[in-house]
């Protein structure tokens, strides 16, 4: 398979490759078969990635993280909804094992690549939007449930304001009782 992505789509190759390559750690901070497993099909020159070994932990770092709030969020709120915005290549619903209520915004040219790894079902659902756009909101179908807002790697892509201003503003516009989930950068 040949990976022909570039501008910022690519970059949802990067936490790809770091949490693959995490899983050969002797002792690894997470586990993430399903990412080693797209490393090997997508024919792409990810020995490029080898010197950013600090990125690739800080990837893993923030991934347990956030592993870890949308579990404790879901414990809290078993009828919760997740919505994982600029989800790229993640695999955090794999992961987690869970059935939940799951939607994942994203660009056109990155969900194409997502759908070739993931299928859609009646409880997880690709959304083609930016976050600067508002339709994609009436599409998440949360019935005043409790959300979870997670903007993982997002704000890093010249985006840091998400963090500060646009997610805040979602939760607002839409969802009231959201939680939100992301980096600080
Ligand atoms: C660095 S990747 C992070 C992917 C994923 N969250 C992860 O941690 O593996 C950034 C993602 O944000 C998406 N993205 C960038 N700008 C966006 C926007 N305006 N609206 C929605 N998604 C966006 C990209 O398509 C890409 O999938």
């Amino acid at each position: 398979m040949t990976a022909k992505l570039s501008g910022i789509p690519e970059t949802l190759l990067i936490p790809l490759w770091a949490r693959a390559v995490e899983g050969e750690e002797p002792d690894p901070i997470v586990r993430d078969d399903k990412a080693a497993e797209m490393v090997r099909q997508i024919e792409y020159d990810f020995a490029k990635f080898a010197k950013a070994r600090l990125s690739q932990l800080g990837v893993a770092i923030r991934t347990m993280l956030l592993d870890r709030a949308t579990s404790d969020f879901l414990r809290r709120n078993p009828d919760g909804v997740v919505v994982n915005l600029g989800a790229g290549l993640d695999t955090r619903r794999h992961r987690l094992g869970v059935e939940t209520d799951w939607y994942e915004p994203d660009l056109a040219e990155s969900l194409e690549l997502r759908r070739r790894f993931f299928e859609e079902t009646d409880r997880y659902r690709f959304l083609t939007a930016s976050v600067f756009d508002t339709e994609w909101m009436e599409k998440v179908d949360d019935a005043g449930r409790p959300v979870l807002l997670i903007a993982e790697g997002l704000c890093i892509v010249r985006l840091p304001f998400i963090r500060s201003r646009i997610a805040p503003r979602i939760a607002r516009l839409r969802f009231e009782q959201s939680t939100e989930g992301g980096d600080e950068s």
